[in-house]
């Protein structure tokens, strides 16, 4: 015997142990195969231990090196199958193969958000950046920056959440218009996206905080033309080619001011309860930016036009996906979101 012939009756063993290992199917088979590779009294690996006397002295160390590292990796080997084979053993009799499987709760964005993304991209192709303002607001961007006259109910403790001083929870994203218009030169084309806060029930359809897309344009020579093209093109974006109409209306920071509806995406105008059997669904307030705005941004008002309008998405979702009340974007039930996942 030498130590290449003994070395190579090592390396024999090591190639045949994996396939042979996991061949066993039960425990029974196992232990037998333990026994017949590793086992003390007989199995290959004691025999070949038993022909290391026959080596010359110097080689021994090395050959035993070697016969323990298969030992090692032959053991490592049948420990794992060992627990395979005994969580099997553990687990076979209750297995019901007809159980229906897990079902896996993928993540989805809320429907208001979007909402928002929808139309955040959809403006942010027609050149829109966005702009932010603080929810903390002084009065005078919420209000009179807005041409709010002094008496507006808007402004009375039942509507406004006033903080400490000056300041409320705004009341609408309007403000940022001002501060948009006050920092950065015309043209302005911004989208101002936020949450706004109302002293109002929470019932179907009102919610004492929701969120606001805000729009505005301030350039030389922009007309009430450009706020219809443009807001139609969103519409038909939005919703798909559909119909809209534009209302007159009012509020004290647009002169003139307009609503614009949209064919009731859940009768297609024939009527139902979603648009009220009146066939549209009211989308969105805007108007001619009121010069009275403008000056009070430091702009000069017979240089610089505008439009803007105000949306709110909540009504958009619920109009989109026909939904009855408002509080069930605000419940998180798992249920009703993971019906947007996309
Ligand atoms: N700020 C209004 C509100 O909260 C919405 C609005 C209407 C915004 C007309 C506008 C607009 O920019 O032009 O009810």
């Amino acid at each position: 015997m030498t130590l290449d012939e003994f070395k190579a009756a090592c390396a024999a063993l090591a190639a045949d142990a994996p396939a042979q290992i996991a061949a066993v199917a039960d425990l029974d088979a196992w232990t037998a195969l333990r026994n017949a590779l590793v086992g003390r009294a007989s199995g290959r690996l004691t025999d070949i231990m038993a022909t290391l006397p026959q080596l010359p002295k110097e080689d021994r160390r090395e050959a035993g090196q070697a016969a323990n590292a298969v030992k090692l990796e032959v053991e490592a080997l049948l420990t794992a199958r060992e627990s395979g084979l005994s969580a099997a053993a553990k687990s076979g009799g209750d297995l019901d193969l007809t159980m229906p499987e897990r079902r896996r709760w993928v993540g989805a964005a809320h429907p208001v958000s979007q909402v928002i993304d929808e139309i955040t991209e959809i403006f942010r192709e027609l050149g829109f950046t966005i702009a932010l303002g603080p929810e903390a607001e002084h009065t005078w961007y919420n209000f009179q920056a807005l041409n709010f006259p002094d008496d507006h109910p808007a402004m009375d403790l039942h509507d406004t959440l006033y903080l400490q001083g000056d300041l409320v929870l705004r009341t609408h994203t309007s403000p940022v218009q001002v501060r948009t218009l006050q920092q950065y030169a015309p043209p302005i084309r911004i989208l101002a996206p936020g949450n706004v806060h109302r002293r109002d029930p929470f019932d179907a359809s009102h919610a004492p905080t929701f969120a606001q897309v805000e729009g505005l344009v301030v350039d030389e020579g922009i007309t009430f033309a450009d706020l219809k093209a443009t807001l139609t093109h969103f519409a038909n974006r939005f919703f798909g080619s559909t119909r809209t109409r534009f209302r007159p209306s009012y509020f004290p920071f647009t002169e003139p001011s307009a609503e614009m509806d949209v064919l009731c995406g859940v009768c297609k105008g024939s009527g139902c309860s979603v648009c009220k059997n009146s066939g549209w669904v009211e989308i969105l307030g805007s108007g001619m930016v009121h010069p009275a705005v403008i000056e009070s941004a430091g702009l000069d008002s017979t240089k610089y036009t505008g439009w803007a309008f105000g949306l709110g998405p909540a009504r958009t979702a619920l109009a989109r996906h026909g939904i009855p009340d408002i509080r069930i974007l605000y419940d998180s039930d798992v249920r009703f979101l993971e019906q947007f996942a996309r």
